[in-house]
């Protein structure tokens, strides 16, 4: 695996791969590797002869207080997970390589779909992440790019970006990978407390209960969401921020459930805050 901190490092590799005929595939990342992280880039070895990971925390798309000075950081046991899976590529620029005018002044503006769920308790936080996604769409010119289903909104927003600008890859979204007790894998983690850790464990039953509700026949939204809230609610350490019941393309709540639709959480427990989903009938 070859390491490169500059675009102009970063386009020259790409383009020798390109000359040798490789299907690229990329996945952006903030790092700070875990299973979930190193399950896209098999999903991308799935279809493509190269893979490029990114490695940056993207300063646009964190909000004033949010945990952009405190996000964890390990470049070099990223670089040895990254290559042990077979990552061709690992870009992993400084801020200042990736905008070196400052906050670029030009940047993508998601509709009212990134103002939903995640989009109206953090402002901005989607057109950092749709500028970024645009900026290494640009830079590797991907095949494929690989995203995780666990960042819900972001998939859906990535995919609409992708057919609204006529971004020429294919978008793919890998599945949620969770510890055994069912607790989707995260970066943030790290945060947690032994306490707060047990108790996050309620995010991912409190949505087995309402998918399990909606799998014996419940269509009704409030009570599937009943379900789930009543789960969340057992446990006092869980702060909830949003439970809703979504339609996958538009994120409206939807009053009747179809298969297909998606139940998702945010929640804190303590300072950390943690997002799930699951997609009902699946
Ligand atoms: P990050 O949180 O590092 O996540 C990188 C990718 O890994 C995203 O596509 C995310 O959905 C996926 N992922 C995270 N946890 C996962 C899990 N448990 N199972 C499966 N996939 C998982 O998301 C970002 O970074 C950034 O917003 C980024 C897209 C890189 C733009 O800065």
């Amino acid at each position: 695996m070859k390491t490169v901190i500059t675009r102009t490092e970063l386009r020259t590799a790409i383009a020798a791969a390109r000359a040798r005929g490789a299907r690229i595939g990329l996945v952006p990342t903030m790092g700070f590797l875990h299973e979930g992280h190193l399950a896209l880039v098999d999903a991308a070895r799935a279809s493509c002869d190269f893979v490029v990971m990114s490695i940056f925390v993207n300063p646009l798309q964190f909000g004033a207080g949010e945990d952009l000075s405190s996000y964890p950081r390990d470049l070099p046991r990223d670089a040895a997970l990254a290559a042990q899976r077979q990552v061709a590529l690992l870009f992993a620029p400084t801020v200042e390589e990736m905008y070196p005018a400052g906050e670029p002044q030009v940047q993508v503006v998601p509709g009212p779909m990134a103002g939903r769920l995640c989009g109206a308790f953090r402002p901005g936080h989607f057109q950092g992440v749709l500028t970024v996604v645009a900026k290494l769409f640009n830079l590797v010119q991907p095949d494929v790019a690989v995203f995780g289903r666990k960042d819900f909104q972001q998939a859906v927003l990535i995919r609409r970006m992708v057919r609204d600008l006529d971004f020429r890859l294919e978008v793919v979204t890998a599945p949620t990978v969770r510890e055994h007790g069912g607790l989707a894998l995260s970066s943030r983690n790290v945060y947690l407390s032994p306490d707060d850790r047990r108790a996050a464990l309620a995010l991912s039953a409190g949505l087995n209960a309402a998918a399990r509700g909606f799998a014996r026949g419940e269509r009704d939204s409030r009570e599937l969401l009943g379900r789930a809230a009543g789960v969340l609610a057992a446990e006092p350490r869980v702060r909830l921020q949003y439970l809703e019941l979504v339609d996958p393309e538009a994120l409206d709540p939807v009053p009747r459930a179809r298969a297909g639709d998606v139940v998702a959480v945010a929640a804190h427990l303590g300072a950390t805050r943690l997002i799930d989903n699951v997609v009902l009938g699946a």
